[in-house]
């Protein structure tokens, strides 16, 4: 089976710290990968690096066997991959329903003449499939800066749905969550990768979440992948226990 993303070699150093340093792993197509690890350890790094917000100084990301390293961000999200961010993008001022227009229209700008004046109808029926999906209805025209953190989060998943990507990379989608909010956006998650096909690229450092939710499991300890594999196996591995969870080996 054909990874959906390939890493080789990843790096990028600012200044004196490495960073991300000669990381490589691959992320299967339909399936939940974690890439874990303590604050500091270059897990959002990594993520900006595949997602195109930082230039890597060293190595390549290739997405469906295409190298797209460096590519910006934009150019990745026409290329089908979308992110999430650890700090939220939504416009506050704005009502759930126009986040998600503005998401929608995403894809159909930049095409130059073929530019619609209003927005397509196939823009609007994505929004409004995305307010369903999403349980947003009774929000839908409430600003985004007036509901809750919980659902401030789930909008932001929905947003960067709404270009139709093939690979969501979530970078701490359930930070700051109260525990029922956290248990909801699991349940989506995993909906998402299931029921839609979804390949989801997932930075976290909730250990439990991710050893309930993953596929594969990627650790990464001071800018280096520890060790990967299925959960049960990470989580058993002498090395891992010793780094992270900062057990005596
Ligand atoms: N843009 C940047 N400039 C300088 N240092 C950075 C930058 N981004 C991250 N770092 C540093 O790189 C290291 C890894 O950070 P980060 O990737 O955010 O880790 P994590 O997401 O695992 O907590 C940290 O020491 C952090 O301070
Ligand atoms: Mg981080």
């Amino acid at each position: 089976m054909q990874s959906i993303v390939s890493v080789r070699g990843l790096g990028v150093r600012f200044g004196a710290l490495q960073a991300v340093n000669d990381v490589s792993f691959d992320a299967q197509r339909g399936k939940i990968t974690a890439v874990i690890g303590p604050n500091g350890a270059g897990k959002s790094s990594l993520f900006n690096l595949i997602s195109g917000a930082i230039v890597p100084s060293a190595g390549q990301v290739l997405f469906e066997g295409q190298d797209v390293t460096g590519a910006s961000p934009d150019k990745m999200l026409r290329a089908g991959l979308a992110r999430s961010f650890q700090i939220t993008n939504l416009f506050f001022e704005l009502s759930v329903r126009e986040n998600l227009r503005l998401a929608a229209q995403f894809l159909e700008k930049g095409r130059g003449w073929l530019q619609p004046v209003a927005t397509s109808v196939h823009a609007l029926a994505r929004v409004d499939e995305l307010i369903v999906q999403f349980s947003l209805q009774s929000k839908a025209d409430e600003l985004a800066g007036y509901l809750s953190h919980g659902e401030q989060r789930r909008l932001e998943i929905a947003v960067s749905l709404a270009a139709r990507p093939r690979l969501l990379l979530l970078d701490e989608p359930t930070q700051g969550m109260s525990h029922a909010d956290t248990q909801e956006t699991e349940i989506l998650i995993r909906s998402l990768a299931v029921e839609h096909g979804l390949s989801i690229l997932l930075v976290e450092h909730d250990v439990d979440l991710v050893m309930n939710l993953s596929d594969h499991v990627v650790v990464m300890h001071q800018g280096q992948k520890l060790a990967e594999g299925a959960p049960a196996e990470v989580r058993g591995n002498a090395i891992v226990q010793a780094a992270y969870f900062g057990k005596k080996q």
